[in-house]
């Protein structure tokens, strides 16, 4: 990455970028043979169930995932991943939100948080950093359970922009403000989503939820929040943005300051291990046994997440990988195992999409070992 990290290299990504013609159904509607041999693109969700429309989504009784191998071999893998990681040295710390930049690149944490609650550590997996756009994932599944996940898609949309996290193109080229909510721009109108007539009834719903998924009170790290606060204008133009475009729920400074203290707030690689592996595990945290969420909002939010979570390089990520995961610039990701539980990694040098390497080699490396890429199988015998 260049000097001032992560907005040189998208700004120059941002210039390149031209807008593409929407496919709309209004578009495809102008040319008469299209229209009649060939319907206009239109969300599942709008079709209309012809005879006993069916009930409220929910879990089948069936489903496709499986268990975690042996204690021993998942904490082998850990401890191995460990070892064969820390010695790589690419990658650069954020700087651009300045107090990111006393991270200690050395750092380097790993957990497996099993659906059970057992817990697979290795390295600084207790040192506490800002959890940043790994609220994403978090955040969404509060607002999906506030407001009905049907009523959040509508209002967020879930398409990956395949644009850097804090693109503001990817809000202007949908022409309806849409991205999704492991954007920034997302991320903000589904804060500003959150119950409450008040900028502090919205931030107890915010702090009460993410607590819920860690089982502990989180707190924010105030150093972190009041630098990202001083440089953070770029998202509230973002918040501008879609306010003016009718796509934000509360004031832009207001649902711009929640978003950032969110994003503040101090976890470990172990919360989020068990962050990670309540998604996974139905809404369910492990260890308290709270139900934070209904199981049928985690297999939307896993989606969005294999879609959009590591931004332009999630296509490279579910190649590797093949599991929904999501990265902050403070060099956290997590990675969901559904039904099998969380994956966390702490390791603050990044690529120039604001990714942890580390992080993406050790998920990379335990999927394959551990077994967990979901699109695997075996030929029937
Ligand atoms: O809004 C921002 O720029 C930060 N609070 C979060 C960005 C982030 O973590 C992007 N992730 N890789």
């Amino acid at each position: 990455m260049g000097e001032a990290h992560l907005p040189i290299a998208l700004g120059k990504v941002l210039e390149m970028q031209t807008t593409p013609r929407p496919l709309t159904s209004r578009s495809r509607a102008a040319s008469p043979r299209l229209a009649e041999s060939v319907s206009p693109p239109s969300p599942l969700s709008t079709y209309q169930t012809p005879v006993n429309p069916a009930p409220p989504p929910t879990n089948s009784d069936w489903v496709s995932t499986g268990h975690l191998p042996t204690q021993s071999v998942v904490q082998q893998l850990v401890d191995g991943a460990h070892q064969r990681f820390a010695g790589v040295g690419e990658g650069e710390v954020a700087d651009y939100i300045p107090a990111l930049a006393a991270a200690n690149p050395d750092h380097f944490g790993i957990c497996i948080a099993a659906s059970d609650g057992q817990l697979f550590a290795a390295g600084q997996a207790e040192q506490p950093f800002s959890i940043q756009s790994i609220s994403k994932p978090f955040l969404f599944a509060l607002i999906c359970q506030a407001i009905g996940e049907d009523a959040a898609k509508e209002k967020l949309g879930v398409n990956s922009t395949g644009l850097p996290f804090n693109s503001v193109l990817a809000v202007e080229r949908s022409g309806e403000g849409l991205s999704n909510p492991m954007v920034n721009a997302g991320a903000i109108a589904a804060t500003s989503l959150a119950p409450g007539d008040s900028a502090e009834a919205k931030w107890a719903f915010i702090e009460a939820g993410f607590s819920r998924f860690a089982g502990r009170q989180l707190e924010i790290d105030s150093t972190v929040y009041a630098s990202e606060r001083a440089t953070n204008q770029s998202n509230v133009g973002i918040a501008n943005l879609l306010s003016a475009q009718e796509r934000l729920w509360f004031d832009p400074e207001i649902s711009t300051d929640l978003y950032t203290r969110q994003c503040s707030l101090s976890i470990t690689t172990r919360d989020l291990a068990l962050m990670a592996a309540t998604l996974g595990n139905g809404g369910r945290q492990p260890v308290s046994g709270d139900q934070v969420v209904d199981p049928v909002i985690c297999q939307h939010v896993l989606a969005v997440m294999v879609t959009a979570g590591l931004y332009e390089t999630s296509g490279d990520w579910l190649y590797d990988t093949g599991l929904p995961g999501k990265s902050g610039v403070s060099g956290g990701m997590i990675t969901v195992i559904p039904g099998k539980g969380g994956l966390a990694t702490y390791s603050p040098p990044l690529d120039d999409a604001g990714n942890s390497v580390r992080g993406q080699l050790t998920a990379q490396f335990l999927s394959e070992r551990l077994g967990l890429n979901l699109f695997a199988s075996r030929p029937a015998t």
